[in-house]
Formats: structure tokens, sequence, C-alpha cells
């Protein structure tokens, strides 16, 4: 097993939004501190920096995870995405960022990369669902300027579309 050692930095070897990572961290270095200061992603926001607000929301093989309760060295071997990996390669934003844009539902956008990576994974495994449903969803992130309104209404507006696009 690797024996771990303060003050050291170790390498940590994972993927990215699809693309393999190496970046070296300290034992006790948070995955949202890792993420954010050795490798520049901006998307990550943390506000509460103790799992309340949901801003800091990312998927860990798959599997919304706060990154400011992870440690660096626990994304070791793991599938990490940001929201950045919602949008196509060519950098065209997806379906519900889209219904974000025209519902509102963002205005400082500090919990939108969190709640956009909790909303799609949630899509996938409830393809359609009800208001209550979102809502019980977004229990898990606050938002401070909406109201939620929009929020709810893009989710739900996306939900709908893909089920058309189903049948
Ligand atoms: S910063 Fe991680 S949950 Fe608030
Ligand atoms: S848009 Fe400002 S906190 Fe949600």
């Amino acid at each position: 097993m690797l024996e771990l050692k303060e003050g050291e930095r170790h390498p940590v070897d994972f993927v990215l939004n699809g693309k393999p990572t190496r970046a070296l961290a300290e034992p006790r270095m948070l995955l949202s501190d890792f993420l954010r200061q050795e490798l520049g992603c901006a998307e990550i926001h943390v506000g509460c920096e103790h799992g309340v607000c949901g801003a800091c929301t990312i998927l860990i093989d798959g599997v919304p995870a706060r990154s400011c309760l992870t440690l660096a060295v626990q994304a070791a071997g793991r599938n990490i995405q940001t929201v950045h990996s919602l949008e196509a390669e060519d950098g065209k934003l997806s379906d519900l960022q889209e219904a974000f844009r025209r519902h509102h539902a963002l205005q400082c956008g500090y919990c939108t990369p969190g709640i956009l990576i909790s909303a799609e994974r949630f899509l996938r495994s409830k393809a359609n669902p009800s208001e209550q449903e979102v809502r019980e969803m977004l229990s898990g992130h606050i938002c401070r300027c909406t109201g939620y309104v929009g929020i709810v209404e893009a989710i739900l507006e996306t939900a709908r579309t893909r089920a058309g696009a189903r049948s």
C-alpha cells in the first residue's frame, strides 16, 4: 500500500473530463483545491467548504460528490467529471445548459456548475421527473440568487424535450 507522508507531494493519476491526467498533491489536499489550483479547473466553485452548499459538486465514477469533502489522493484511478464534461468537444453547450440560459436559471452563476452536474446525473436516472422530485434533488444545492423557479423549469423542460426526442 502507498504510504503518504505529510508535506510530501504524491502523483495522482486519474481521468479528468475524458483525459488521462497526472498532478501532484499533498496527502491532506482537498480535491476541490487540487482541481482548481493544480489543474486550473476554475469551474469548480467553492462556497461553504463543508459539504452543505453543493457548489463544488463533481462526478466521481458517475456519482455526484462534494469535492470539498474528498481528498485529492482519493481521485487516483477514478473518472472525474466537472461541468465541462457536459459540453461537446467544440464547446457547444448541452441541451440542459441551453435550457438554463433560456430560463434565466442563473444570475451570479456561483451555484450553477454544481447544480448542472447534479441535474444531468439526475435526468439520466429519472427520465420523467415530477417538479417535486426536481426540487428534492435541488435540496442538495444552495442558490442565493434565483429563487430556483428558472432552474426547476429548465430541468423539467430538458426532461420533456429528451422524452419527445426518444418517442
Ligand atoms: S463548497 Fe463543497 S459543498 Fe459547499
Ligand atoms: S445563481 Fe447566484 S447562487 Fe445561484
